[in-house]
């Protein structure tokens, strides 16, 4: 079971790295104190992991993907998954009256995000709620509602391979919309940064050698359409270079429907 205090720190510091990096993002600031910007700037400086400004980039690619996906799109519910203090629910709440936002991640967690929410003026169509993913089943807080989207950013690598397909298989059947999308990402094994935290933490429990093993992860999982990019080359496709290795794959499953990241062109 994942520490809660660990947990919280990890959600604080990818906060703090999007916000200390050259491509931070709008509201990055806002959600990440001035001791994480520090921190974690100083931190994955020195370390020379190149993750700091992929942070910033997947939350820019994941809200492009949101954008393009769903710009003529009226309604709908967004479910972002381990939340921590990403920007992205809040952008998106703020953008998308017509939409509904819900973001769920540990309690502790959770609590805080609502509060600066809060503090910057809560969107009447956000909202937040504790959740266990190691003990509770999604379909617990959503009381019977299906999401358009299911977002979840930084999670599955503190997850096994099959801990992720079982839950993506769950979520499809009992939570998703049939034409809805789930949007998440997976560690790159090649990435050295992974290898290291790894050996000195034991923080992730999954890694994926290709892009070809994480769709093959998301047939498994019943989404009979899969995509899979490298997050370096999503950003940039959208001028946002990353000098570093690629740390990140980018995935996106539905049931029906066109190639997901078919127009970013690359
Ligand atoms: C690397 S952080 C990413 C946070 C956020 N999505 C972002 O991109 O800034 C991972 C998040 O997953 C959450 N998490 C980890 N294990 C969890 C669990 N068992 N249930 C719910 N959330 C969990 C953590 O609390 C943390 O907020």
């Amino acid at each position: 079971m994942i520490d809660p205090r660990r947990a919280l720190l990890v959600a604080e510091l990818t906060a703090g790295g999007r916000s200390a990096s050259r491509y931070a993002v709008p509201h990055a600031h806002a959600f990440a104190r001035p001791w994480s910007r520090l921190v974690a700037g100083l931190v994955l400086r020195l370390a020379r992991v190149p993750l700091l400004d992929q942070f910033a980039i997947r939350e820019e690619v994941f809200y492009d993907l949101l954008v393009r996906r769903l710009a003529t799109e009226p309604h709908g519910l967004l479910v972002d998954i381990g939340s921590g203090f990403s920007t992205l629910g809040y952008r998106w709440a703020q953008a998308r009256p017509d939409c509904q936002v819900f973001e769920l991640d540990l309690p502790e967690v959770s609590e805080r995000k609502r509060q600066r929410v809060e503090a910057l003026g809560r969107p009447a169509n956000w909202r937040t709620h504790g959740l266990d993913l190691e003990r509770q089943p999604l379909s617990s807080v959503l009381a019977g509602a299906r999401a358009r989207v299911l977002v979840a950013q930084g999670v599955f690598p503190y997850f096994s391979e099959a801990e992720i397909a079982e839950r993506l298989g769950r979520w499809r059947r009992e939570c998703l919309l049939e034409d809805g999308l789930v949007l998440f990402d997976l560690l790159d094994a090649g990435f050295p940064g992974s290898t290291t935290a790894n050996r000195r933490q034991g923080l992730f429990k999954s890694r994926f050698d290709s892009p070809a093993a994480a769709v093959a992860l998301l047939h498994r999982a019943g989404f009979s359409q899969a995509e899979v990019l490298p997050l370096n080359a999503l950003g940039a496709a959208h001028g946002w270079p990353n000098p570093g290795p690629n740390g990140l794959f980018v995935c996106v499953g539905e049931c029906s429907g066109s190639t997901p990241m078919g127009e970013v062109g690359v």
